[in-house]
């Protein structure tokens, strides 16, 4: 019986509050994986040395809506080749802060780059793959405004106006509709208790199938 990695994505408009919930599936994982099973959990844009320095310039400087969006990809791809690519081919399971459906959401949603020049982006970096369960975790605006407000110095993403999360949300639920296979819509205004039963039960569906 040969065992296959699992590709995990997390999504969320800023201030959903993934962040919160990552370490929870990773220790979740890593107690009911075989030992010998690896859980790697990395993020985007980021992942990579090159990755972590497109992050920087990305999250702080101003630029075209087009550079965004290939600076996105291009972290992306390098994120791909060094870390998701290789593990999954090990049989290890991948847990990523973000991947594709954040520039759908961010760039698409919030900025409106056309959505078809997305798709080209998509194929052209990972025509074959995509994630095996996508979490979206979904809060009113008003509240990830609040958990954000109260938690740090603000980034060039989280600086933006309300319609732009507005609308970076909805290209969420759009996708989660589009992709009902992989997608799993999670009611963040639930107590961490209560989203962490949610996740037991998605989790231990995906390790039941996890041999093929
Ligand atoms: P985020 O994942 O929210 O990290 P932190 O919790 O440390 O702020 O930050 C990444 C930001 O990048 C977030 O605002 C969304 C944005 N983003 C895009 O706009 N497009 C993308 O393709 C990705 C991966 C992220």
């Amino acid at each position: 019986m040969k065992q296959t990695g699992k590709f995990i994505t997390f999504e969320g408009i800023d201030g959903a509050g993934k962040s919160t919930h990552i370490p929870y599936v990773v220790d979740y994982l890593r107690q009911h994986l075989p030992s010998e099973t690896k859980v790697v959990a990395s993020r985007e844009p980021g992942g990579t040395p090159l990755g972590e320095s497109l992050r920087e310039i990305l999250l702080q400087q101003n630029m075209h809506l087009e550079t965004e969006a290939l600076l996105m990809f291009a972290s992306r791809r390098e994120h791909l080749a060094q870390i998701i690519e290789p593990a999954l081919g090990r049989g290890d399971w991948v847990i990523s802060d973000r991947f594709t459906d954040a520039s759908f959401a961010y760039q698409g949603g919030g900025r409106h780059l056309s959505l078809d020049k997305l798709n080209v982006l998509e194929q052209w970096v990972h025509p074959h793959l995509q994630p095996d369960m996508t979490l979206l975790f979904d809060v009113p605006l008003e509240v990830a405004r609040a958990r954000l407000d109260a938690s740090r110095a603000l980034d060039k993403f989280e600086k933006e106006k309300a319609d732009f999360f507005e609308n970076t949300r909805n290209e969420y639920l759009r996708r989660a509709a589009q992709f009902p296979e992989r997608f799993r819509l999670i009611d963040s205004t639930q107590s961490i208790a209560d989203i962490r039963l949610q996740l037991n039960g998605l989790l231990d569906n995906l390790l039941l199938k996890r041999s093929v």
